[in-house]
């Protein structure tokens, strides 16, 4: 076990020494480690078993240190002015702006957010650059969404900065800006409809043959040990993760939201898959998930996590 940093200062400094350090964001834990450090970024790739071609998101602690990365148009300033908030923007990054090559792996792109959590804005001001952080789980594996997840996902080798439960629960949404267009490369924390109420643009789908290029949207990604059977009615012997009205059920079973409510749902959907991944189910039964709002990004994560593992 690694010492668990007591404060934001004493996390800032593991993370100034070169060295990973979890942290909380609105979405989920993210497994930090300053951007610009090439070797400390390497170790975020062999911690979490993750592919080389997998780029990370980059967290910036305010507008002016997002500037220093990337290159914003018109429209991604606007777009931008939802930060700090669950959603990234793919960007064209600016030459020379001290990124390790590994942290964007090589892509003349980067993907940046201003996470809205009072712990991770103070986390990356103190230790002054912009963090690199993917969800802090393996590769392959569910988020975390509370500390005690992450310290167990890496049996305790990794040092987390505690701040309770995560209020989102699924990771942000990442929209590229192309010109005058904003395409969805990955639902998330922050519907689609939303963002476009909010500015008055429209956002397009990623096509889905476009996802391969935007890698992290392999397609099992967020698997945990046991199969899942979606849009299903639990059998004997397997474990029910319900949502809204549901019978019970002799087996193990938890309720996404028995009001039926999405954002309750997202934001207990990580958890309750480990709760009954621990549980020792070998397959989970899901309910139907309506397919609106954000339950785009919680039947996305699901269909990924009943993908076919290869
Ligand atoms: O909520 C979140 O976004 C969490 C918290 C910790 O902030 N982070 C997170 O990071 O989910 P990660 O590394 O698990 O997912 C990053 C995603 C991947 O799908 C990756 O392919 C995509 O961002 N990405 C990164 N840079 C990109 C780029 N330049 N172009 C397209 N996609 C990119
Ligand atoms: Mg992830």
């Amino acid at each position: 076990m690694t010492d668990e940093p007591k404060s934001v200062a004493e996390a800032a400094a593991l993370l100034r020494a070169g060295q990973l350090c979890a942290f909380p964001t609105e979405t989920v834990y993210g497994l930090g480690a300053d951007a610009t450090d090439a070797d400390a970024v390497l170790s975020i790739y062999e911690t979490k078993g993750r592919p080389r071609f997998n780029p990370l998101i980059i967290h910036c602690a305010d507008l002016a240190m997002a500037e220093t990365l990337a290159e914003f148009s018109p429209l991604a300033r606007r777009v931008a002015s939802l930060w700090p908030g669950s959603l990234t923007l793919v960007l064209p990054a600016r030459p020379g702006n001290g990124l390790a090559d590994v942290a964007t792996a090589g892509l003349d792109s980067v993907a940046i957010r201003i996470p809205d959590h009072p712990l991770a804005l103070q986390l990356i001001a103190a230790v002054g650059r912009p963090l690199a952080a993917p969800s802090a789980n393996p590769s392959g594996r569910l988020s975390p969404t509370t500390a005690e997840q992450v310290r167990r996902g890496f049996a305790g080798r990794v040092p987390v900065l505690d701040g309770g439960p995560c209020q989102a629960g699924v990771e942000s949404t990442i929209i590229r800006v192309e010109g005058e267009r904003l395409v969805q490369l990955r639902a998330g924390a922050v519907a689609r409809e939303e963002i476009e109420r909010r500015l008055g643009v429209a956002v397009a789908l990623a096509e889905k043959h476009v996802a391969v290029t935007a890698p992290g949207m392999l397609v099992s990604h967020y698997a945990p040990n046991a199969l899942l059977r979606l849009n299903a009615e639990p059998r004997p012997g397997e474990a029910y993760l319900a949502f809204g009205n549901a019978a019970a059920f002799a087996g193990p079973m938890r309720n996404l939201s028995p009001a039926g409510d999405l954002h309750e749902a997202a934001r207990n959907l990580f958890s309750m898959l480990h709760e009954l991944d621990a549980a020792g189910a070998s397959m989970i039964a899901v309910a139907p998930i309506p397919d609106e709002r954000l339950g785009e990004a919680i039947n996305d994560r699901l269909q990924r996590a009943a993908a076919p593992r290869g």
